[in-house]
């Protein structure tokens, strides 16, 4: 069953739909390389099966050990930074509760989850201390070099601040590493104290990792069904693993990115008109944007929540630089349905869509938008999501997984290296006067 499709009906305008199918020849080689594991970059193709090769025992294991989190502690924190920590906060925001942290502990009956490792901004670990002080706490610390600074000192502040609140016997319990399986400062760490640990897969690079115990094990520990969102993986793996651009989504999806690039359009905007999307655009800019970019080549990944940025980014996007096309994020079902109701005197003059619910009122503003944005010479396509589901949500991951992959071999170039990603390292390290 797939509940993810994609409409192209305002992008034929700029790109007939010929175009686009003359593209399979492209597509086909890179595919039929890809099931081959030939290609560049082809010793970390480990997500193309990854859902269908997982097992139920490392599910199991994987819950078993979100089970003991849950158990003993009321907030549980996630060190992790890039794609370390963007597929699991991009889960946990699109299927729970907009306000999951702030839920009586009662209604969400799972700890309150915070990250942390992903920036290096002393205000924002403080707060965090502030936010944690009384309350018990387990800590996922998730690095797949293990040596990655932002998480390194996030994880030494909090095991710190664990110590001195528990010891360190009842600390080592309390932390789970998710490392490589032999390499790092952070493996040689946890199998010093004896942590638990969960391996990241050696041919997964870090941004196609959410379905590795990188992003499982927060997500089960949010209480969402990890089983469930591999089902959606895993079938939209095999339902989709064909090279046929007109019925594999993601294909026609990189084709289309493709060829806009080759006109010109070098800036792809990703909109939603839901919050729940607002991480799955920023887990995708990752995805997109170190995939990529390179060799002087690569559409810039933007993103954009509606309606709120129609009222700042909407002039831009009707009206600025014609260099944009944009592809919507569409959810066909909300989780709750909420009515405007009707008032006597109507003093707001909104009575003409009483009775309306905000879904109603929502699409309506995509449709008005989509529209708008064609005939402002901007091509949109739209990625309908059938609902928030984990069963939706790991199509969706799986989605844009082999698109980007395929977008990137397309664009000529290694779609799992970034090398870029060391130039700011080194000089950082050279001002910290590294040893
Ligand atoms: O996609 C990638 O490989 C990177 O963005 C990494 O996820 C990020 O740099 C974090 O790396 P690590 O997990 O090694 O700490």
């Amino acid at each position: 069953m797939s509940n993810i499709n994609l409409n192209i009906d305002n992008i034929t305008p700029f790109l007939p739909k010929g175009e686009i199918f003359n593209l399979q020849p492209q597509i086909s080689k890179i595919h039929e390389d890809m099931e081959k594991g030939k290609g560049e970059g082809s010793d970390f193709i480990g997500w193309l099966h990854l859902p269908s090769n997982t097992s139920k025992d490392l599910i199991k294991k994987i819950n078993d050990t979100a089970e003991y989190i849950r158990d003993n502690a009321e907030v549980f924190i996630c060190i992790g930074i890039g794609g370390s920590y963007l597929g699991a906060k991009a889960a946990i925001e699109f299927v729970n509760h907009t306000f999951y942290n702030q839920l009586p502990q009662t209604k969400r009956k799972t700890p309150e989850i915070y990250f942390a490792g992903q920036n290096i901004s002393s205000d924002y670990l403080s707060d965090l201390l502030d936010i944690i002080e009384n309350k018990d706490i387990c800590i996922n610390v998730i690095s797949k070099s293990g040596t990655t600074l932002e998480p390194a000192i996030a994880f030494r502040i909090l095991k710190d601040a664990l110590e001195k609140k528990y010891g360190k016997d009842e600390t080592r319990k309390r932390i789970i590493a998710t490392t490589d399986k032999e390499k790092g400062a952070l493996k040689k760490l946890a199998a010093q104290e004896g942590y638990k640990t969960f391996v990241v897969p050696d041919d997964i690079g870090g941004r196609y990792s959410v379905l590795t115990p990188v992003g499982l094990l927060p997500i089960a520990v949010a209480g969402i069904d990890i089983f469930e969102l591999m089902e959606g993986a895993k079938d939209f793996e095999e339902l989709r693993a064909n090279h046929d651009i007109k019925s594999n989504p993601s294909y026609l999806y990189a084709a289309i990115r493709y060829l806009l690039y080759q006109k010109g359009k070098s800036i792809e905007i990703l909109s939603s008109f839901h919050p729940c999307l607002h991480y799955i655009g920023e887990w995708w800019k990752q995805l997109a944007g170190e995939s990529e970019g390179k060799g002087g080549k690569g559409i810039f990944p933007a993103s954009v929540d509606f309606t709120t940025d129609l009222h700042s980014m909407g002039q831009w996007i009707q009206d600025g630089q014609r260099i944009i096309f944009e592809t919507f994020m569409v959810i066909e079902r909300s989780n709750r349905e909420l009515l405007i109701p009707s008032t006597k005197d109507d003093g707001d003059g909104l009575n003409y869509i009483a009775g309306k619910s905000l879904d109603y009122v929502n699409h309506k503003a995509y449709m008005g938008t989509a529209q708008a944005h064609r005939d402002g010479n901007v091509p949109n396509m739209a990625i309908s999501i059938k609902d928030r589901t984990p069963y939706s949500l790991g199509q969706l991951f799986y989605f844009f997984e082999r698109a980007i992959a395929v977008s990137g071999y397309l664009l000529g170039v290694n779609p799992f290296n970034q090398p870029g990603v060391e130039f700011y390292k080194k000089n950082m390290f050279t001002l910290l006067e590294k040893p």
